[in-house]
């Protein structure tokens, strides 16, 4: 097993819906990290799951007339067929009615307990049940949540609190010794002057309804759904259980990926809990922004929601992780629509990636019966040292940029291999070289392109699975998943000569209708 390791999670989804495009977008950006670490030699751990507790989800169990159970153990088959049909892999899936996940909640608590950072009071304020959110009188808008503008409703309740504001300078130095805790560096200040403006302790149970995992010292109170979600982090690698190894292992996480507006739980609260149990913090927790259409955050509320699965019909599973992952910066919001997703389909995947694949392969079948050739032994042209110089580059441009997680970049140095391929292509001419019998040139010219190919196939391989793997398959290579360094994998002249090549079908189909 590698000693490199690489522990990323998603933030873990609300059952009270199917999975949509913005949830989708999460955990297809870790899965192309996590599957780019596994390319590099790392002991990869990749988390999602399901936040399956809490009023809001007991409410709409209780609108679909089901039991909560009944109705959080309908709704997790979606999110798996989802994840499924995405390619998204997952090492483990937690769900926080597991077992193993509620021994851990309160193994945290007894912790807590034992260690002085936990009292009993009673909250008086405004709770926002879909956001899951406590709310000062002060901070509501127009009496709305601030958060989502929706109606939030009076508590009065005994509750366990968290000794939350005791922990404003160790947070302030924390982030000052950690500057990396926070990423993107934008959303830094956000966090830094949200804690300098001062901690108040924090409610951490409801006794209004029972849907929860209930404190070890207080069975008639359960936890606040948001403390018990954040500890899915930890439970799922045995935190709190008999067998800890993975925790011993993995923690603390290189990632935890949230979207923006649940910084505030995962860079204060989530860090201030740990700290509280003598756990180090994840080393960074990345927030990016929204996916908008037509100017408005996607979302069920907003009633704009739509399925993975409507564009995966129509585009294909790779070509949908990577319309996300190049059109969207990761970190800024972004707006996405039919007409960009099609002309990047068009443009980047038919035209630049599956029609160079397309006129290779043809090529090869034709004017060297299928065959891979043997590298050439002649002194290379500039044309080849350009050809030649993309594909040295990549490796170090592509992990420049995605341990920055820019993923736009990463794809698009990958790119700029795929377009001097087809400049390289259209300058040297095969079809001229067979037409006046250079059969040495063709057969270089040839073999310099299906060794950038199948380098650009490596490289795309994070974020395009099935195309890589089908590419590789189709040069005649072995599988490309079992790739555990891809430097070396990557350098150049390693296509041996012989391999039988295969034509296949377009690997990206023009799609001719506009939106
Ligand atoms: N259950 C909590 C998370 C607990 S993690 C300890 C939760 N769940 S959620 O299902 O409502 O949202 C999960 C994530 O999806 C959030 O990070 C949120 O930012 C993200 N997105 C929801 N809509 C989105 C977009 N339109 N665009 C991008 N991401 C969005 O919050």
């Amino acid at each position: 097993m590698s000693d490199k390791t690489f522990y990323v999670t998603t933030p873990i989804y609300y059952v009270n819906a199917e999975p949509h495009l913005g949830t989708a977008y999460t955990t297809v950006a870790a899965d192309a990290v996590a599957r780019y670490r596994r390319m590099t030699g790392h002991d990869v751990m990749f988390l999602t799951g399901l936040d399956e507790h809490g009023q809001k989800i007991a409410q709409a169990a209780e609108e679909n007339g089901m039991e909560p159970q009944a109705w959080v153990d309908a709704i997790a088959p979606k999110f798996e067929a989802a994840w499924k049909m995405l390619g998204i892999s997952y090492d483990d899936f937690i769900r926080t009615t597991e077992p193993r996940h509620k021994k851990g909640v309160q193994a945290f608590w007894t912790e807590l307990h034992d260690r002085g950072y936990l009292y009993q009071g009673n909250y008086e304020g405004w709770y926002c049940v879909p956001d899951e959110t406590y709310w000062t009188e002060e901070q509501l808008e127009d009496g709305k949540c601030p958060q989502c503008g929706r109606d939030v409703q009076f508590i009065k309740e005994d509750n366990w609190f968290f000794k939350l504001s005791e922990f404003q300078q160790p947070l302030l130095d924390f982030y000052e010794s950690h500057p990396g805790f926070v990423q993107p560096e934008t959303r830094r200040n956000e966090v830094l002057s949200f804690v300098k403006g001062g901690l108040k302790d924090l409610s951490i149970s409801r006794t209004n309804f029972t849907w929860g995992v209930p404190l070890p010292f207080a069975e008639d109170h359960v936890t606040y759904v948001w403390i018990d979600a954040l500890l899915n982090y930890i439970t799922a690698l045995g935190y709190g259980g008999e067998d800890h190894s993975k925790f011993d292992r993995y923690w603390p996480a290189d990632y935890n990926f949230v979207g923006k507006d649940i910084i505030r739980f995962h860079c204060v609260i989530w860090p201030a809990m740990l700290m509280a149990a003598g756990v180090e913090p994840p080393k960074a927790v990345f927030a990016h922004g929204f996916l908008l259409t037509k100017g408005e955050k996607m979302s069920k509320s907003k009633g704009n929601a739509q399925t993975p699965a409507s564009l995966v019909e129509r585009f294909g599973v790779d070509a949908y992780r990577y319309y996300f992952l190049r059109d969207v910066q990761f970190g800024q919001d972004g707006s996405i629509s039919m007409e960009s997703m099609v002309q990047r389909y068009n443009g980047d995947l038919a035209n630049d990636w599956g029609n160079l694949v397309s006129r290779l392969l043809n090529m090869t079948e034709k004017y060297l019966e299928g065959l891979t050739p043997t590298a050439p032994t002649t002194e290379p042209t500039d044309a080849d040292k350009t050809l030649r110089a993309f594909a040295g580059f990549l490796p170090e441009k592509y992990e420049a940029a995605m341990s920055r997680l820019d993923y736009g970049s990463a794809l698009e140095a990958a790119w700029d291999l795929i377009k001097d391929c087809n400049r390289y292509i259209e300058n040297e001419a095969p079809w001229t070289l067979a037409k006046e019998g250079d059969t040495d040139r063709l057969a270089a010219v040839l073999y310099n392109t299906l060794e950038a190919v199948r380098i650009a196939a490596l490289y795309t391989a994070p974020v395009m699975p099935n195309t890589s793997a089908e590419v590789w398959t189709r040069l005649g290579l072995g599988d490309i998943t079992s790739v555990t360094d891809i430097v070396a994998v990557s350098a150049w002249g390693q296509l041996p000569s012989g391999l039988r090549v295969t034509k296949g079908e377009a690997l990206f189909p023009r799609i001719y209708e506009e939106a």
